[in-house]
């Protein structure tokens, strides 16, 4: 009897999840339906909605580059979305500084991340962000902070980096350069914030329960802002369901590991460490709230370094002009030394270098879009109205392709650009939010582009890095971090002596 009953009970609730999730998708349907037929049927949201413009691009931020260039004000509006994205510097200064306390990142997006990122820095607006912000640029301007990210990253170059490189030089065999680079990125950011070495990079390339768990969270909690309403995401979490189902058990083995560490540096003592984790220890004593800190800093600096180092390797291989340019640059100002790596303040000297790193993250910013929400009614510099409630996202992938911002060669791959005499000009960050600027800057911008630089010497030095085939213009795969679609297959051969 009473299994019957529990069968009973069974299937009567998998029909009621059924019924009412697709009732959801149909709700969520018939929404976007009238949206488009009774309030906006303009051919920009026709294309959208009926994905013509596939036809055309590979990929949404190239539609969008196009649709950017063509508008007269910078700037385009995707009705039925309910956002305005604009590739006009002045639009990027008004929001991100000028009215920065009007447009903060907003509900909706803090709502898609909440279960992932909880209450960090990533996720918050207001009196918790400041907080946040003001003890972590505390920390990361620190000398011995900055040092241990620098160790970090020579140790994890020379011990891990280097050596699977050299075993497949020359073997004819295809690495997939992309994969290696997330996989230095994932330890270097995990043990730089969390003291926590998953190992993900070595030479048998093993799985690892916490990067995996850490890329489903992020890889689903993106996808809930593809959903055409957020009701069909917030059905499914409430049913425990597919991939919302998925996202629950990832956080689950994160906050497991979050756990762990924590209860272990409590025990062994924080106050001589220098990673992020040990530092906050020191001002906060909530749990969960450092573990939401220390997983927006996962996030923020684990494939956003690695997306820099995949285009900038895709780009060196189409321009060997600028990779002998490094290396002579790097001759010039190391000499003779038998170091692995060049120093801190070497490294401040490759001017060349440096206009060549930033030249990538223009064509290719791992960060293509970013939004924020309209917090009341609001008139940009130019004029455009901006209703309360509005998505305005600023788009860096397309400013980099604006020849009203960077000239009629801005499709063309030129470290030139940034250099004066020979000294890089640094150029106005509201044409560049490629970290994106003003009072929300990227806080772990110097870290990344130290660690950027001593890879590309490190390999440079040593390899020769050759991407086989036609090598077709990059295809990205939808998600928060540019990734190449298919990664990027290349053969590596180790340098005369
Ligand atoms: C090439 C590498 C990187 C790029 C292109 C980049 C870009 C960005 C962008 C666009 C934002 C703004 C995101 C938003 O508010 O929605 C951001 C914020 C942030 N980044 Fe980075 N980032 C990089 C590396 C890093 C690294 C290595 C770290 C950590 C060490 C880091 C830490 C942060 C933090 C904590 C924030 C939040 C700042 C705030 O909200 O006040 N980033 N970054």
């Amino acid at each position: 009897m009473d299994s019957q009953v529990s069968i009973w009970f069974f299937s009567i609730i998998t029909a009621f999840s059924f019924a009412f999730f697709s009732f959801t998708i149909l709700f969520s349907l018939l929404v976007l339906f009238l949206r488009w037929k009774l309030w906006c049927n303009c051919e920009i949201c026709h294309a959208y909605l009926t994905s013509s413009w596939t036809k055309e691009f590979d990929n949404l931020c190239d539609w969008y580059t196009h649709l950017l260039k063509k508008s007269a004000t910078g700037a385009i509006h995707i009705h039925v979305l309910g956002n305005i994205i604009t590739a006009n510097p002045a639009h990027v200064e008004h929001i991100l500084k000028n009215r920065f306390d009007k447009y903060p990142k907003g509900k909706p997006f803090s709502t898609l991340l909440g279960d992932f990122l909880g209450r960090g820095i990533f996720n918050v607006d207001g009196d918790s962000w400041k907080f946040q912000r003001k003890m972590a640029s505390l920390e990361l301007g620190r000398v011995s902070v900055r040092a241990h990210a620098f160790d970090v990253v020579k140790s994890e170059t020379q011990s891990r980096l280097l050596p699977l490189l050299s075993s497949v030089a020359g073997k004819g065999k295809v690495l997939d350069l992309q994969e290696v680079f997330r996989r230095f990125s994932f330890d270097n950011i995990c043990r730089f914030s969390f003291g926590l070495d998953p190992g993900y990079l070595k030479l048998s390339l093993p799985a690892s329960e916490f990067a995996e768990a850490f890329d489903l969270a992020s890889r689903f909690s993106a996808q809930r802002g593809l959903a055409y309403s957020p009701v069909t995401w917030k059905v499914k979490r409430l049913l425990n369901l597919g991939t919302e189902k998925q996202l629950k058990e990832a956080i689950k083995v994160l906050d497991g590991f979050a756990r762990e560490m924590i209860g272990k540096r409590r025990e062994e003592g924080f106050s001589e460490r220098n990673d992020l984790l040990s530092r906050f220890m020191g001002t906060i004593n909530d749990d969960k709230y450092l573990r939401d800190i220390v997983i927006s800093f996962l996030l923020a600096g684990r494939d956003t370094v690695a997306s820099g180092l995949t285009s900038f390797f895709w780009l060196l291989s189409q321009h060997p002009e600028v990779e002998s340019a490094i290396r002579d640059e790097l001759e010039r100002v190391v000499g003779s030394s038998t170091e692995q790596f060049a120093s801190f303040n070497q490294m401040r000297e490759m001017h060349y270098l440096h206009a060549a790193l930033y030249e990538s993250l223009r064509l290719f910013p791992p960060v293509q879009f970013d939004s924020k929400f309209a917090q009341e009614d609001d008139i940009l510099p130019d004029g455009t109205f901006v209703k309360k409630g509005t998505r305005v996202t600023y788009h860096p992938y397309a400013m980099g392709r604006m020849e009203q911002v960077w000239g009629s060669d801005c499709l063309e791959y030129k470290p030139d650009r940034w250099l004066k005499n020979g000294r890089y000009i640094p150029q106005d960050s509201y044409k560049f939010p490629v970290f994106q600027a003003g009072k929300r800057v990227c806080i772990g911008k110097e870290i990344a582009v130290v660690e950027m630089k001593c890879v590309v010497l490190a390999i440079i030095m040593q390899f020769k890095i050759q991407v086989p085939g036609l090598n077709p213009a990059p295809r990205f795969a939808p998600g928060l971090t540019a990734t190449l679609r298919g990664g990027l297959p290349v053969l590596v051969q180790e340098r005369e002596a």
